[in-house]
């Protein structure tokens, strides 16, 4: 079980040849929601498999979805024969976080949820309050205790929804309730990642009524039913970010296949800047780097600017930049728990708030570290991959829920490896 392995990583190796990037984790995740809201079989293409994933397939199977994962290559057949009245219990909920949203689907569907609190968890805490408020004036009438959602509702109604700040998944949640809901919903400040742009494609192919995709103004009319569609999963911006940041920092050449050159642009660009030369083709991205890399600043913020989920695995870089670097987090609160465990292998960090001053040290040393997220763990593995001798990367749990075949595509580009 991945829970107890970990990753023997032995550094200096630059990184060449070709990678495909897998199906977005974050398309995926909201697109299975989505298929709550219309009976019959679909088949999804480019599906990653990830623990985060099955995690979410598990608790769609006590609302009455069964599916059929084909793993060797990335086709995922589900069927929805009809949603029950079961609710998924609480062990299995609290998985994965992304079970809060299977609630506006579930509601919108058969006007009843009950789901445990999805929690706080390492990267901040991750409250749900824009979810519910934005169900609330649609209708719902919700109950929250400290383990528990309890949501009903006679009926969505499409309503004004104003996000006090930007939220993926509250947007996302809310387009899956608004689709079948009377009326119309119109949704500001909606977030505008690529992933909700896949979400919407689907759904104008099931038959939804949606105006305004990848801008911050949704206007959604409901519709009394859905058609089951088959779908493509778009390829993970973050995961092809995260290779992008890897060569960058090893030094070499790598195509990066599968994934659309637009969702990365605010990450190239900042490679770019810092010495790595792109170059956009048809359909691949080729990074090219020495390894000598340049210090920069980078602010996290919502989309098309630079992501909070490729944050960590930039710094990573930045650790061996010549000069000082200014990492600025103003998405998440708390999301800053690599810096000791870079530190750990000789990077010169300082943190005050959500800002870290980052001094180029030239080279890491290996180190034993332990990841606290997903993202914690690739930026760890790229420190890994960079530094001087011998690095354990402990805490893979993290790891398997947001990337597969990691260490597999890594060792394909040169990478020397090994899980344990
Ligand atoms: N927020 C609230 N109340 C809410 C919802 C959000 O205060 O009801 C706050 C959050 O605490 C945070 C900010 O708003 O400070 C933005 O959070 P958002 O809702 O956008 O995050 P999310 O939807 O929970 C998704 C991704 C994350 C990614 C963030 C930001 C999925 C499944 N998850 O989370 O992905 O970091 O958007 O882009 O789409 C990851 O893949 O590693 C990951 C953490």
């Amino acid at each position: 079980m991945s829970q107890m392995e970990h990753f023997i990583i032995e550094g200096g190796n630059q990184l060449n040849g070709t990678v495909h990037i897998d199906g977005a984790k974050n398309s995926i995740l909201p697109i299975l929601c989505t298929t709550i809201l219309a009976e019959g079989d679909y088949i999804f293409g480019n599906v990653p498999d990830l623990t985060d994933v099955q995690n979410l397939l598990r608790t769609l199977s006590y609302f009455g979805i069964t599916y059929s994962f084909e793993k060797h290559n990335n086709i995922l057949f589900l069927s929805n024969p009809g949603i029950n009245d079961e609710d998924a219990p609480q062990k299995v909920v609290q998985k994965t976080r992304m079970s809060i949203m299977t609630l506006g689907s579930l509601l919108t569907t058969r006007g009843h949820a009950k789901l445990s609190f999805p929690g706080g968890c390492a990267i901040g805490t991750r409250p749900v309050d824009f979810h519910v408020e934005a169900l609330r004036k649609m209708g719902a009438d919700i109950l929250l205790t400290d383990t528990y959602i309890h949501a009903h509702c006679e009926g969505l109604k499409g309503a004004e929804i104003k996000f006090l700040h930007s939220t993926v998944t509250g947007t996302q949640n809310i387009i899956n309730a608004a689709v079948r809901a009377e009326g119309e919903t119109v949704i500001y400040n909606a977030a505008m990642e690529p992933e909700i742009g896949d979400q919407i494609n689907l759904l104008l192919k099931m038959g939804a009524k949606i105006d305004g995709r990848g801008t911050g103004t949704l206007v959604i009319e409901g519709v009394k039913y859905l058609a089951p569609a088959n779908w493509r999963i778009i390829g993970d911006r973050i995961e092809a970010a995260t290779f992008a940041i890897a060569v960058a920092g090893t030094g070499g050449e790598v195509e990066l296949k599968g994934v659309n050159p637009d969702h990365i642009e605010s990450i190239l660009l900042m490679l770019m800047a810092c010495g790595a030369e792109i170059e956009i083709k048809d359909r691949s991205i080729v990074v090219k780097s020495s390894g000598r890399l340049d210090s920069t600043g980078i602010t996290t913020l919502p989309f098309p600017r630079f992501p909070t989920d490729a944050q960590a695995q930039f710094m990573a870089i930045m650790c061996k930049a010549a000069g000082i670097s200014i990492i600025e987090e103003t998405i998440f609160e708390n999301r800053f728990q690599q810096v000791e465990e870079f530190q750990k292998m000789g990077a010169n960090i300082t943190t005050k708030g959500r800002v870290a001053t980052i001094r180029g040290v030239g080279e890491l040393k290996g180190a034993t570290v332990s990841a606290t997220d997903i993202r914690a763990c690739s930026a760890l593995v790229i420190a890994g991959l960079i530094a001087e001798g011998e690095t354990e990367v402990r805490n893979l749990k993290y790891l398997d829920r947001g990337y597969s075949k990691f260490e597999e595509k890594l060792t394909n580009l040169g990478a020397n490896i090994k899980r344990k």
